[in-house]
């Protein structure tokens, strides 16, 4: 790595150290040689170019107290950052992760009661309901998308509004049933105007995600959109280079497609979307819905 790019690393680290979720980020970078499978190798080659932290972003550290704190490293981290490489699996057995940064006995409902009457972050201001996820604890298939919208505001529940039909059609066009996934978003609060969620908004909300994605462990996290791949995936990188790729994420199978909302403007690009859903039902060994 040159000198500029390790540079950028240590500035994100120190960041990412800051909000209490280093271990998560370097344990990643640090599986970067346990990499193994064609495709995964595809998507990293695809990306592996544009791994630097988003610019800028060491300069807006979010408050030590916006971000939920953890117990203590058991082991400690590495002295030196291993090479950013976003799309490399987590290691399935014991990670810096799972050693240090777990929350034991976490469960959906406790996320839920740290989460609180929330005001870490200036979404706060403007939102009706908190919107946390909705399904089955238990499921195979995690949704993950951006952030509500006014539809969701108003109801608490994920992706009930004009997209959210649509991904509930996508769901049932798996032969699934909403209640069997689960659902979620990057940010639990509407961001005003609709509009993307900012970078301190995601970096207060993500944690919560994390732990939700750990609490049900999925086989498979379907990412939708943009905001979503490149949160988990810590990559500015535009989705178009890596949808329909298979990457790991923690243990789980991550792919990320285009966004419900996105289909509603670009109706043209629904057979994409649907040669990533059946991969994943694929995956999940579900058989396409008879008509
Ligand atoms: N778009 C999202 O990303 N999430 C929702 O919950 C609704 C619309």
């Amino acid at each position: 790595m040159d000198n500029d790019k390790r540079a950028r690393t240590e500035a994100w680290l120190h960041y990412a150290d800051e909000l209490g979720i280093s271990p998560f980020y370097r344990d990643r970078a640090s599986q970067s040689g346990e990499q193994s499978g064609s495709e995964s190798s595809r998507a990293q080659s695809q990306v592996s170019t544009a791994v630097s932290p988003a610019p800028g972003r060491a300069a807006h550290p979010v408050s030590a107290a916006a971000a939920p704190r953890r117990a203590p490293a058991a082991v400690p981290a590495p002295k030196q950052p291993a090479p950013a490489a976003p799309f490399v699996p987590a290691s399935p057995g014991l990670s810096l992760f799972d050693a240090a940064e777990r929350v034991s006995n976490d469960s959906l409902p406790l996320i839920r009661e740290t989460i609180g009457d929330c005001t870490r972050c200036k979404l706060h201001t403007s939102r009706t309901n908190i919107v946390f996820g909705v399904g089955n604890p238990k499921a195979e298939l995690v949704f993950v998308g951006e952030g509500p919208g006014h539809d969701e505001d108003v109801q608490g529940e994920p992706f009930v509004g004009r997209a959210g039909k649509l991904l509930t059609q996508m769901i049932e066009a798996m032969s699934l049933r909403r209640e069997d996934v689960y659902i979620c978003n990057v940010v639990k609060c509407r961001p005003p105007e609709n509009r993307l969620p900012e970078r301190d908004e995601i970096a207060t909300c993500s944690p919560f995600l994390m732990r939700q994605l750990d609490v049900i462990r999925p086989k498979v996290i379907c990412c939708l959109g943009a905001c979503s791949a490149q949160t988990l995936l810590q990559t500015t990188q535009g989705i178009s280079r890596f949808r329909g790729e298979w990457m790991d994420f923690r243990g789980s199978k991550l792919i990320a497609t285009y966004h419900p909302a996105y289909l509603l403007r670009n109706p043209a690009a629904k057979p994409e979307v649907w040669k990533d859903l059946q991969k994943v039902m694929a995956v999940l060994g579900l058989q396409p819905k008879r008509k």
